[in-house]
């Protein structure tokens, strides 16, 4: 309803306070750990503190926080949990594919996301009535939701009329581009969890680079990278950035130059904008490179190279 607390993370992309401004909800941030996760501490302490009775979380750039501690606090609280997977497909903690621990898993197929079709997104459910509600927000009018299989006939006619509808049909063109996809997803994980650790072993061991690792449930899609630079200046990290591009290996850093990943500059949401020391500390020098699936070994390598020659540069000049 219009004016509920909607707990999510203080580190995720603008599209998720976006979301639940939208919706005429007030977001309640909740702080990110070394790791990039929603830390579950605190997410039990703006649980209590703000009354929230509905959990959005991110899990930005693949990244999983302690998902034990997060579902104990999820059932103490009573919370609807909705998990955001935008970043993490074929993304598993103990066996479990994420997006199947709240009530709604939602996977974006921007371009830039393990599936894509250029826009779009879809989600999952095992509850029939959310189901039947987002046939219908989505613009099924006269009972077109007779194209869709599975719904109760009964349920759909009671609410036909009692839900408006948005317009937010997924035409036909999406998902014929989507459906192929789906089955492709292991295969594309393959490449990215190979080229991620190749990577890792080229550049972890340089004193100005720190990648915390996700926990060992933890079973990554990986077809990012992001570490701490450490030991630099601010100008520094920067000129780190700046020099990267130039040398053909573009990144960014999530807490600087007006990033949309930094809570900061959500100037339409208020929201404990100073509060929040973890994650400002956690995204202050924190980089972000993507890694395309169509990069070879011999890519990942220059990659390395480039990444240990700029560093080198920038402690030398
Ligand atoms: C973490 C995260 N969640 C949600 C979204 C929103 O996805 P869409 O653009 O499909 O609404 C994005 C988009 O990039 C994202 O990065």
């Amino acid at each position: 309803q219009p004016g509920d607390k909607i707990l999510t993370n203080a580190f995720t992309f603008h599209a998720v306070p976006s979301v639940i401004e939208h919706a005429r909800a007030v977001p309640v941030l909740v702080e990110s750990n070394r790791e990039w996760g929603m830390d579950a501490e605190d997410l039990d302490r703006k649980a209590a503190a703000s009354g929230a009775k509905v959990l959005l979380m991110s899990y930005m750039r693949g990244h999983v926080p302690d998902m034990d501690a997060v579902m104990k606090v999820v059932r103490k609280h009573d919370l609807v949990f909705i998990e955001d997977c935008a970043h993490a497909y074929e993304t598993r903690w103990n066996g479990q594919l994420l997006g199947t621990f709240g009530e709604i898993g939602c996977f974006s197929t921007q371009s830039s996301k393990g599936m894509s079709a250029g826009e779009g997104g879809l989600f999952i459910t095992n509850n029939d009535e959310i189901a039947a509600k987002a046939v219908l927000y989505a613009g099924s009018y006269e009972r077109l939701w007779l194209k869709h299989f599975d719904l109760d006939h009964e349920m759909m006619d009671s609410l036909q009329n009692q839900i408006p509808g948005y317009s937010m049909r997924m035409q036909e063109v999406t998902a014929a581009m989507l459906t192929p996809q789906i089955a492709r997803l292991p295969v594309i994980k393959d490449v990215h969890v190979k080229n991620w650790h190749l990577l890792h072993t080229l550049i972890s061991d340089h004193p100005n680079i720190e990648i915390p690792m996700p926990l060992p449930q933890v079973d990554s899609f990986c077809d990012t990278m992001q570490f701490h630079l450490v030991g630099m200046s601010r100008q520094d990290a920067d000129r780190f950035i700046d020099v990267m591009k130039q040398e053909g290996v573009p990144m960014q850093i999530f807490g600087a130059k007006r990033n949309a990943r930094d809570f900061r500059q959500w100037e339409y949401i208020e929201a404990h904008k100073d509060e929040l020391k973890d994650t400002i500390a956690n995204i202050e020098f924190a980089c972000d490179l993507s890694l395309q699936p169509h990069l070879t070994e011999e890519n990942i390598r220059v990659i390395g190279q480039v990444v240990h020659e700029v560093l080198d540069y920038i402690n030398r000049t």
